[in-house]
């Protein structure tokens, strides 16, 4: 393990009882524990109104993660597990909790990692709470670090969002708040970069000159499920559109940053998105029908399960080159894709009369599975001369030999390193939502028009 990792390190999950915690983090944390890759001495503090036991907590996890690990490591690793009753607006909560911090600490200083999973309008008194009980600032001035991470929805447009930040940078400096959106964490979006950069074959015709169109999309045929509050107060655009999909297009889209730091790298992305033009036409507001009916929606709700948008980037490399973002749930197909569809050239070629285009489209497919994928034209084999499309085919998810893997893992240990590539700038959230507020007003005025679920829109 790497030698700067040695001093003790204390992760406190505010809001720790929840569906974000027990499917993703825990399972991330405990990735990294069975892999050597937390620092020595991780001890996991979950923070929760929910009146349970610690011994409810670790079980919740046990049953989480049990199927897929042995049950030895998982053991030592809910030992380091533990739960702090409090609510987020009262003070006796964060007094346990300090009581907790320094009973662990003894004489050392634990570096400290409190991660927010509560909606935003909690930060404040959150805040508040850790500031009335002096955790907010690092127990040693000289070594170590009090870091803090933050989820998405930052904010709900522009002014919102500015609202958030400085609620944020009340009681934290910019270089301790480390804003989460899982999919700048994901392999296939961060292999964009290497893929890129790395392949002389493709950055020569990454332009408009060569490339027709841009297509971005999240499509679930799952539907709302439990999450029908939440929902219903964002939509589709705002739960992955105005983040995940904007994240997924400025990997895409991306100048060549200067160097790997994160600086240069959050600033080419939210170039890309500084520069998105939304463009009115042919946009899809749509909502499955039965949504009415999901547990926290409601009644009549007009918020969208699904969309499909258009815009383009305005800049010399993009310029008038579309791009389509489509998202939604309940969906006929469950797709996760970034796809560049390249012009066609006039083919020397026998025509069929099937009025194809032979387009080039390379496809960079995060779910059902992780693989990229290049249509080719070739000859059909045989007497005649007829074309046809084969897909050159390379299975990403072969993944056999590399030990930590995930999103949320790759989001605890680059936080825990220090290292802010992954997470979105001040610049990068306030371009999205600059762009987002011009597709929410597009979005309201389209009428919203109804599919069956399991059937996508178009
Ligand atoms: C979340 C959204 O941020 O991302 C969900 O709130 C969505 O609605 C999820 O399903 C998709 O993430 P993943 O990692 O499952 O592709």
């Amino acid at each position: 393990m790497d030698t700067k990792l040695q001093a003790p390190t204390s992760i406190v999950l505010f809001g720790g009882t929840g569906d974000l915690s027990i499917n993703m983090l825990f399972p991330a944390l405990f990735d990294l524990y069975a892999h050597d890759t937390l620092p020595h001495d991780t001890q996991v503090f979950v923070y929760a109104h929910t009146d349970i036991t610690t011994e409810i907590m670790r079980e919740r996890v046990r049953e989480k993660i049990l199927h897929t690990h042995s049950s030895k490591i998982l053991e030592y690793f809910l030992e380091q597990v533990h739960y702090i009753q409090g609510s987020f607006d009262t003070p006796d909560g964060y007094a346990r909790l300090k009581e907790e911090m320094d009973k662990r600490d003894g004489d050392v200083c634990s570096n400290k990692l409190f991660y927010l999973s509560v909606p935003p309008r909690f930060f404040d008194t959150v805040f508040e709470g850790l500031r009335a009980v002096n955790l907010h600032e690092h127990c040693d001035k000289d070594f170590g670090w009090t870091r803090l991470l933050v989820e998405k929805p930052f904010g709900h447009s522009l002014e919102s969002a500015k609202k958030l930040e400085a609620v944020l940078h009340t009681t934290f400096e910019q270089d301790q708040v480390f804003h989460v959106d899982h999919y700048l964490c994901k392999d296939m979006v961060r292999n964009m970069i290497s893929f890129r950069f790395s392949n002389t074959l493709f950055e020569p015709l990454w332009n408009k000159e060569y490339i027709e169109k841009i297509v971005i999309k999240m499509h679930e045929s799952k539907d709302v499920s439990t999450r029908g509050a939440f929902y219903d107060q964002v939509g589709a655009f705002r739960d992955v559109g105005q983040n995940h999909m904007l994240e997924m297009l400025s990997f895409v889209a991306m100048e060549r940053p200067r160097s790997l730091s994160p600086k240069d790298i959050q600033q080419a992305r939210a170039a890309v998105v500084d520069n998105m033009i939304f463009k009115g036409e042919h946009t899809i507001r749509a909502q499955y029908e039965g949504y009415n009916e999901t547990p926290g929606v409601a009644p009549g709700s007009q918020t969208e399960t699904f969309f499909k948008i258009h815009a383009c980037i305005a800049n010399e490399r993009w310029k008038g080159v579309p791009i389509e973002f489509s998202a939604g749930k309940g969906l006929g197909e469950t797709e996760a894709v970034m796809q560049v569809v390249f012009k066609s050239t006039p083919c020397l070629c026998v025509e069929k009369g099937d009025g194809h285009k032979h387009e080039n489209v390379l496809t960079f497919s995060l779910k059902p599975q992780e693989e990229i994928t290049l249509g080719v034209w070739t000859k059909v084999p045989g007497i005649k001369d007829y074309l046809q499309e084969r897909v050159l085919h390379l299975p990403y998810a072969n993944t056999e030999g590399v030990a930590v893997k995930g999103a949320y893992s790759k989001v605890f240990y680059d936080a825990i390193r220090g290292d802010q590539t992954l997470f979105k700038g001040q610049e990068e959230i306030y371009a999205g939502w600059a762009f987002a507020d011009k597709v929410l007003e597009g979005l309201r005025e389209k009428t919203l028009i109804n599919y069956k679920l399991g059937e996508t829109p178009t």
